[in-house]
């Protein structure tokens, strides 16, 4: 059986910590940390875990695979002493990839593997075939209720008034670089969609805010020479944590399942 290690016990955390106690998907969890003691020792009761007091020391544990789910600074601080030190990576804050050097010095590493689910979109797999011919263009467009939106740098910097919206509105368009930095909780899919695609500069993203949505819609265009796809996903919000669709949980599963199986589909 897989031996984990959980670096962030909150909404994805939790879940996947749940199910995994639960033995609906195979791997046991030796190590958990979190910033907030209290949630890592409410993980480490409900999978039999050891606490870790650092990242350090989590990673010194015997797991082979960590999966992060806690931040963007905290994937940026893990990934490479992590595969120094021989482990798999389960990466969820997806946007570490978007700071080039570091997905250049990850790329490097051969024999390492860092795992990246779908996480909140589809259609990665077709990304990646169409990608092999003559991908043109990729275009990501989310939409989510303005409270999933507050609080990110870019709406703090502009100083947008989303609780007065009364329409959907076209918020932020950029390439999927500038969009992660604008909204480092809210767009890791688009950094997914890059490294299927064309890459963080080439890949267009649209942010809309939208006071009638109940779900995170996220529609994926692509154009080339395989012809166009169209994807879209209406998720709904996971109970933790607004930012977070519920289809990221799964889909960390779903890989935690694809590790331990014969068939690697996709
Ligand atoms: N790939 C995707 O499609 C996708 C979808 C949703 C969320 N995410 C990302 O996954 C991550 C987790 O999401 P969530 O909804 O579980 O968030 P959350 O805020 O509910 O939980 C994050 C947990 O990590 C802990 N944490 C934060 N920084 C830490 C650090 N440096 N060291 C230790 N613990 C730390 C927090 O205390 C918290 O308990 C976030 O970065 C989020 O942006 C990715």
């Amino acid at each position: 059986m897989l031996r984990l290690a959980v670096l962030g016990c909150g909404a994805i955390g939790m879940q996947l910590i749940r199910a995994l106690a639960e033995g609906r998907v195979q791997g046991e969890v030796v190590c958990v940390h979190d910033l907030s003691r209290q949630r890592a020792e409410q993980a480490a009761r409900i999978s039999g875990a050891e606490v870790a007091d650092s990242l350090e020391e989590l990673l010194h544990s015997d797991a082979q695979v960590v999966v992060e789910c806690a931040s963007i600074a905290a994937a940026k601080s893990m990934l490479l002493p992590a595969l120094e030190l021989n482990k798999q990576v389960v990466l969820l804050s997806t946007g570490a990839l978007a700071d080039a050097e570091l997905l250049r010095r990850v790329e490097s590493r051969h024999g390492s593997k860092v795992h990246i689910p779908s996480g909140a979109i589809g259609a990665l797999d077709a990304l990646r075939a169409a990608r092999e011919g003559e991908l043109r263009s990729v275009l990501l467009r989310t939409t989510k209720p303005p409270r999933a939106l507050e609080g990110s740098p870019y709406v703090r910097q502009k100083r947008l008034e989303l609780g007065a919206l009364r329409q959907r509105t076209k918020i932020f368009s950029g390439n999927a670089l500038e969009a992660i930095s604008a909204f480092p909780a809210n767009i890791n899919v688009a950094v997914a969609v890059s490294l299927a695609g064309l890459g963080t500069e080439k890949t267009q993203v649209e942010i809309h805010a939208d006071p009638a949505a109940r779900r995170n819609i996220h529609e994926l265009f692509a154009e080339g020479d395989f012809g166009r796809l169209y994807f879209r996903t209406e998720n709904l919000p996971s109970r933790e944590n607004p930012r977070t669709s519920q289809l990221a949980v799964l889909s960390a599963l779903a890989l935690l399942r694809r590790l331990s199986s014969v068939l690697q589909l996709g």
